[in-house]
């Protein structure tokens, strides 16, 4: 697939997902790798439109801190480095860095010169997010200071002949109030890029070169009805039709009506060719959860049922040629592709492969960021309300009932969560939260209904905004649709008697409760 690339050399930096996304919102396709792992010739072989060298912890004069060989500074590529990266510019090419006495953090009043490329059409005072202590204290051979701060010198430089530019402050993250201007300024202006990242034709040309490459062999895929896994299950089936197996599983944890969806879009009455086998497990699983309060013993045991099933399945269906995993680019930089490779990913369907009899694993969005996923779900036509769905844990209802499991307070939780979510699309709030969710606490309190003392549960609504899932915020759910809520769950799910609103962040709280 020729296209044009940005890549983006990782030092370690927090940021480095961010200005991949900022990058590819842009409509420009780029990649995210080590330093460590890219030699000179890789990168003349990959033949990027430019290079981003990202943040990083280290201070560029100490030994142990990544540098990178100077040449790179001679293939001709346009690059752009941020924070650490424009101070391993800087150094790399004579010039001089220092630990400022103070560091400069946070929201920063910066002067800049729009005569630049990188700042055409950019407010010469602007404000930019710094988060640093060392700085560029002495410009290299040819370069021109074209932002300062009051206390960073030289919080922007450049060297326009040879394409090189460097920023102190992060422009891809949002409180840098025109960086994605100035990202855009570098990958349009500067790399010369047109812009060929469009979901459109990487839905084309996957379905293509995945058809090449299966050939007539056979694929079998793990349907959650979340959105990576559906996204995936519609391009293979575009690809190579009844070739294609689904298994869903509906383990009686999963959302109000969300098995009847699934079973809608991807069954024999759907627009989609395949074939679809549905296993209804909920008396398995809730026999399985009697009794088990503990929430590590409870994922488990969801967990290792799937696999179970799924590995009954497999058996009935026989030896596939590939399997099909919903991986997403985040996953891919998680897994240690980047060098900021510490984060935990979930995986929904982690232990398949040992069950199944397959030669080899496909994962068709692996280059996809999740709004990218959306996008090219979208543009396949699987409906918006399946496109747009909420993230949902893979364990399901199972961590959102606190305590034991039962078909009763599944019902409830049900009931409540759908109640939730429509309101919150009726008050046209739900684009804007991150998440939000009902689970059932384990707790009984009295109430009064009617003439009546009751003694029931209570319905603990969350909502968080979050643009990474590892930290959030609780949302600031308007008052009156709180209380619209509220009466509709005491109203109509019968054992509810009381309704919470959780405000605790991410951290100390989790957005699970389990
Ligand atoms: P926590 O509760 O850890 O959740 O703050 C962060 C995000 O991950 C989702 N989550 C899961 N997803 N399997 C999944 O596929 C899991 O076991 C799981 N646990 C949590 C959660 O919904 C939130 O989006």
């Amino acid at each position: 697939m020729e296209r044009e690339m940005i890549l983006i050399l990782d030092f370690g930096g927090q940021y480095n997902q961010l200005i991949a996304r900022r990058v590819r919102e842009c409509h420009v396709y780029c990649e995210v790798h080590s330093y460590e792992k890219v030699t000179l010739d890789d990168i003349r072989k990959m033949a990027p439109k430019g290079i981003i060298f990202t943040g990083g912890p280290n201070s560029v004069y100490e030994e142990t801190s990544p540098h990178y060989q100077k040449e790179i500074f001679e293939l001709g590529i346009p690059i752009l480095g941020i924070c650490y990266g424009s101070q391993l510019m800087a150094y790399t090419l004579g010039g001089e860095v220092k630990t400022a006495p103070t560091s400069e953090y946070g929201h920063t009043d910066v002067e800049i010169d729009n005569t630049s490329k990188l700042f055409a059409g950019i407010h010469e005072k602007t404000v930019c997010w710094m988060s640093h202590t060392d700085y560029i204290s002495a410009l290299p051979e040819g370069f021109r200071m074209t932002a300062h701060t009051d206390v960073c010198p030289i919080a922007a430089m450049e060297c326009e002949e040879r394409d090189l530019y460097a920023v102190q402050f992060h422009p891809e993250v949002v409180h840098t109030r025109e960086g994605v201007k100035m990202l855009s300024n570098f990958v349009y202006i500067i790399c010369r890029c047109s812009g060929d990242w469009k979901m459109d034709s990487f839905v084309e040309q996957t379905i293509l070169s995945l058809r090449e490459k299966i050939g007539d062999g056979k694929v079998l895929c793990a349907l959650s009805g979340g959105v990576d896994s559906s996204v995936a299950a519609v391009l293979l089936s575009k690809a190579v039709g009844k070739q294609l197996t689904c298994v869903f599983v509906d383990h009686g944890l999963l959302r109000k009506n969300e098995g009847d969806e699934v079973e809608a879009v991807f069954g024999p009455d759907g627009p989609y060719e395949l074939n679809f086998i549905r296993v209804n497990a909920q008396e398995r699983y809730y026999a399985r959860l009697a009794g088990v309060t503990e929430p590590e013993a409870k994922r488990k045991i969801i967990g290792e049922e799937f696999i179970r099933i799924f590995e009954e399945e497999a058996k009935k269906i026989g030896a596939v040629d590939y399997l099909v995993q919903g991986t997403i680019y985040p996953d891919v930089i998680e897994s240690g592709l980047g060098k900021s490779a510490v984060i935990k990913s979930h995986h929904n369907v982690g232990g398949l492969p040992s069950v199944v009899d397959f030669k080899e694993i496909i994962e068709p969005l692996r280059l996809l960021f999740k709004d990218e996923v959306r996008r090219a779900g979208l543009e396949l036509g699987i409906p918006k309300n399946l496109v747009n769905r909420q993230p949902f844990p893979g364990p399901g209802l199972g961590i959102r009932i606190i305590g034991e499991v039962t078909a009763e307070k599944v019902r409830m939780v049900q009931e409540a969560d759908y109640i939730y979510r429509e309101e919150n699309a009726q008050a046209g709030i739900d684009d804007r939260l991150g998440q939000y969710f009902a689970a059932l606490t384990n707790m009984r309190s009295v109430g009064v209904m009617g003439d009546f003392r009751t003694y029931d549960y209570a319905i603990a609504l969350r909502a968080v905004d979050t643009s990474d899932f590892m930290t959030a915020e609780a949302s600031e759910i308007p008052w009156d649709v709180l209380k619209r809520v509220t009466t509709r769950i005491i109203g109509e799910v019968k054992g509810v008697n009381r309704v919470l609103y959780d405000i605790t962040s991410k951290p100390p709280g989790t957005i699970e409760f389990e």
